[in-house]
């Protein structure tokens, strides 16, 4: 799986530009499925049909955070904003690759009395041009972080993991299912770190009877970390909040039965920021039952985002077993 995990996380895509990553997705798994189409946003949906059985969607996303240029100055250095969550700690002589294969540096307006993070504002993008002419940026080209994968045995990093390990865990489930008892829906949704865009439009048109994201967390276990119970190498998690959902506690408790029945190692999130497409599946219509399988991940919106393989092994586990296990969703008591 590391290869497949590798061919993802080196494809540039950020948010609303997922065009290459999602034709190796299709070709990935157009053999796989009973259907597959793209929608008027971008998302890529693959169905494996089964009449008359619930309707599960599962969704990871394509997409990961990026840069655009807002402005080119007569030097040639161009001003941006980011796609998503991207903060200056994580730029400052950093390199991006854009989509029509320039690549850069960024630099920072100088202030020799301060070691203040700055902000994006006070941030350039120098490609090596001498002047405005020679520079072959126009306004709104867009970039992502230049960082090769990295394998280090057990964990593999990259700048992408955000959410391309989702993305593998999907492909993986896929290759290696053979029936399921759900009708599935696979969804590789498009600008999630802009606000879940794209799987709110997906989860209107799938009209799912429940719902799983497969999506990276943070985790507690760095030196001085956030208080958080999360740790590499512990197992998935099973999501019971973050900032933009509250889990439904019918597919939590599906999901933590499951996984002890199986043996397979979990734990319990809680985020205290971020969110994930679960949301929008969540508020979708008149509501779905919701919830997250999540990847432990360090360094989440850095450019080197570290996972632990073993988790990502333990999450295709976990959503093998789920798929043949439907929850029992009648009632809320
Ligand atoms: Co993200
Ligand atoms: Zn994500």
């Amino acid at each position: 799986m590391k290869e497949l995990l590798k061919d993802l996380v080196e494809i540039p895509a950020p948010s609303g530009y997922e065009n290459q990553v999602r034709n190796y997705i299709r070709q990935s798994i157009e053999p796989l499925v009973d259907e597959i189409r793209v929608d008027s946003m971008g998302n890529l949906l693959a169905v494996r049909r089964k009449n008359g059985a619930m309707r599960l969607m599962l969704v990871a996303h394509m997409d990961e955070i990026g840069l655009m240029v807002t402005h080119i100055d007569r030097q040639g250095f161009a001003r941006f904003v980011s796609l998503g969550g991207v903060m200056p700690i994580h730029c400052v002589g950093g390199r991006v690759r854009f989509l029509n294969g320039v690549q850069g540096v960024i630099g920072v307006e100088k202030n020799p009395t301060s070691y203040e993070i700055p902000p994006l504002e006070k941030l350039f993008i120098d490609v090596g041009a001498a002047n405005a002419e020679e520079c072959p940026l126009r306004i709104g080209d867009v970039a992502v972080f230049e960082r090769p994968f990295l394998d280090l045995g057990k964990r593999a990093v990259s700048k992408a993991m955000d959410d391309r390990v989702g993305v593998a865990v999907l492909i993986e489930t896929l290759r290696r299912m053979e029936k399921s008892e759900f009708e599935i829906y696979f969804v590789f949704s498009v600008q999630e770190e802009v606000g879940v865009r794209g799987a709110t439009v997906a989860a209107f048109g799938v009209e799912p009877d429940l719902g799983l994201a497969v999506d990276v967390t943070a985790t507690g276990d760095t030196p001085k970390g956030h208080k958080m119970e999360v740790r590499l190498g512990a197992g998935p998690a099973v999501k019971i909040r973050d900032a933009g959902m509250l889990a439904d506690p019918r597919i939590i408790h599906w999901m933590v039965q499951t996984a002890e029945k199986a043996k397979i190692p979990y734990q319990r999130e809680i985020l205290e920021f971020g969110g994930t497409d679960a949301r929008a599946i969540q508020l979708s219509r008149s509501g779905v039952p919701a919830g997250v399988l999540s990847i432990p991940c360090r360094y989440v919106h850095a450019p080197s985002e570290m996972v632990d393989m073993e988790d990502v092994e333990n999450a295709v586990k976990l959503l093998l077993r789920l798929l043949q296990t439907p929850p029992r969703l009648d009632s809320h008591s």
